[in-house]
């Protein structure tokens, strides 16, 4: 082989990022692999680990404070995130928006939001097992990433995708959990809060201001002993 052909064997014109993302989601993405939420994101956008990338118009990765000390995690887009590329900006958005300024905190500075899936599963239908650990790897990057004290699970979804099944919302609900290092509290789902609008004593509205007022205390705790 002429030394020309021997060097154009290496030519990268075309190598592309999505070349670097393992189709199979049974390959693990190692922790440390990407350098910060950019390239995670690119990644996302690229990504076809499960079906759920066919789909999509855009990746949901997440917003808010990429340093924030809690970190809200939900099940995966809807239709308004998929359009937008934003996490929780449809109805369940705003109420979620609303939940944290009743107890002062600010979703661009005191907190970052994600969710397990990135893409957008046909008909909002919750997504398997399988989707779900597809994407794991990319949730926990942002976890590294992010490094946040305190995470909120909105619904069973988010609790399933995280930390394993613990029983049902009605009994988790408002409970701290230690998981790797972090305090985790189960919280309801706005959508389900949407469905469910009374706010009498032991309503879920009700059941989740008690929560979201714990969540602020142990906030200003962290806070304070930093
Ligand atoms: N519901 C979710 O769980 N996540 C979103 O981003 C929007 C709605």
């Amino acid at each position: 082989m002429s030394s020309e052909n021997q060097l154009s064997l290496f030519d990268n014109s075309n190598f592309q990022q999505k070349d670097l993302i393992p189709t199979d989601a049974k390959i693990p993405i190692p922790s440390g692999t990407y350098p910060s939420m950019t390239e995670l994101a690119q990644h996302c956008n690229e990504c076809h680990r499960c079906g759920l990338g066919e789909n999509r118009t855009h990746a949901v990765v997440g917003r808010g404070n990429l340093k924030a000390l809690i970190m809200i995690v939900g099940e995966a887009p809807g239709q308004n995130e998929d359009e937008t590329g934003l996490p929780f900006v449809g109805r369940s958005g705003q109420l979620l928006e609303k939940i944290l300024a009743s107890v002062n905190l600010d979703t661009e500075k005191d907190v970052y939001i994600c969710n397990i899936n990135k893409c957008r599963p046909p008909n909002n239908r919750v997504p398997s097992s399988k989707e779900m650990a597809a994407c794991k790897p990319y949730l926990f990057e942002q976890l590294r990433l992010v490094d946040p004290k305190i995470i909120l699970l909105t619904g069973a979804t988010a609790v399933k995708g995280l930390i394993g099944d613990k029983g049902a919302m009605g009994t988790i609900r408002g409970k701290w959990i230690e998981w790797e290092g972090r305090l985790c509290m189960p919280i309801f789902h706005p959508s389900y809060l949407l469905r469910n609008p009374s706010r009498e004593v032991g309503a879920p509205k009700w059941l989740m201001w008690q929560d979201i007022q714990a969540v602020r205390a142990k906030f200003d705790e962290i806070r304070q002993n930093k």
